[in-house]
């Protein structure tokens, strides 16, 4: 008897996220960094319309100091960089990549020491994994990045980012506007190499359970990607308190 054919990947729907998801996500970034941000980051007008909008909302007076949060961070441009850019922020960056976080450490923290020396913490790994005392944080932004996380981790990246937040703080990232479970491709951007995973509730759903983890969200908009065949939810949440 002939042996079933495996459906095709591209853009497969799934049911069941691979146990294997962050280690294979891993190896797909470090293969695909370089042709990614050469791909997405010159094309970066929404997330610099959005930052922007963050920005307003957090004192940049020198003698404030803001501490800033900044999850999936890829190679840090332009939006670790801008926030670098601010004298009275420190950031801490997080990526899963390690070829990603090279790229960053090469693009924002030169040989000899710039202006952002001293205010640059990178840590590779799992976002989910990350661990910081309560109300560690003015402000948590991911662009493109708690969209890997399969759904359920979404939910619990939330809680996890309402208890670092200061009372006050805010919350900027973007979540798939299409409720899947999970999807995947085989060869996203580079054959081979890229294989990728998505999830997400849905712009509803998101706003959903942005507002059950405990934050007011002030801006919701959905909007096409610039790049990119697909949608997402762009979302500024604030947590109560001063
Ligand atoms: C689509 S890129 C976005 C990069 C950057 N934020 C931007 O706006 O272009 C997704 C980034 O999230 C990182 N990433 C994926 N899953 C992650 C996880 N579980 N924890 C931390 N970073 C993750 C990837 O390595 C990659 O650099």
């Amino acid at each position: 008897m002939a042996e079933p054919t495996a459906p095709p990947l591209d853009n497969a729907p799934l049911h069941d996220t691979p146990a294997d998801v962050k280690s294979r996500l891993k190896a797909s970034y470090n293969a695909i960094a370089t042709k990614y941000n050469e791909w997405t980051i010159p094309h970066s007008t929404t997330r610099l319309h959005y930052l922007s909008q963050l920005l307003d909302r957090l004192p940049t007076s020198p003698s404030t100091p803001v501490s800033v949060l900044e999850l999936g961070c890829g190679y840090g441009v332009p939006v670790t960089q801008i926030l670098l850019s601010y004298p009275n922020f420190s950031v801490t960056a997080n990526d899963l990549s390690s070829a990603q976080l090279a790229l960053a450490r090469a693009s924002l923290l030169p040989d000899p020491p710039g202006p952002a020396h001293g205010r640059l913490t990178l840590l590779e790994g799992d976002m989910l994994a990350l661990d910081f005392e309560p109300a560690t944080f003015n402000a948590v932004v991911a662009m493109y990045s708690i969209i890997h996380l399969p759904r359920a981790e979404q939910v619990e990246m939330l809680r996890k980012i309402v208890a670092w937040l200061k009372p006050g703080g805010w919350v900027l990232a973007n979540f798939g506007a299409e409720e899947v479970e999970g999807r995947e491709m085989g060869n996203w951007l580079e054959e081979e190499k890229g294989w990728m995973f998505w999830s997400g509730w849905g712009a509803e759903g998101t706003v959903e359970k942005v507002r059950e983890a405990g934050l007011e969200v002030v801006v919701q908009e959905t909007r096409d990607d610039e790049v990119d065949d697909a949608k997402f939810l762009w979302i500024i949440a604030k947590k109560n308190g001063s």
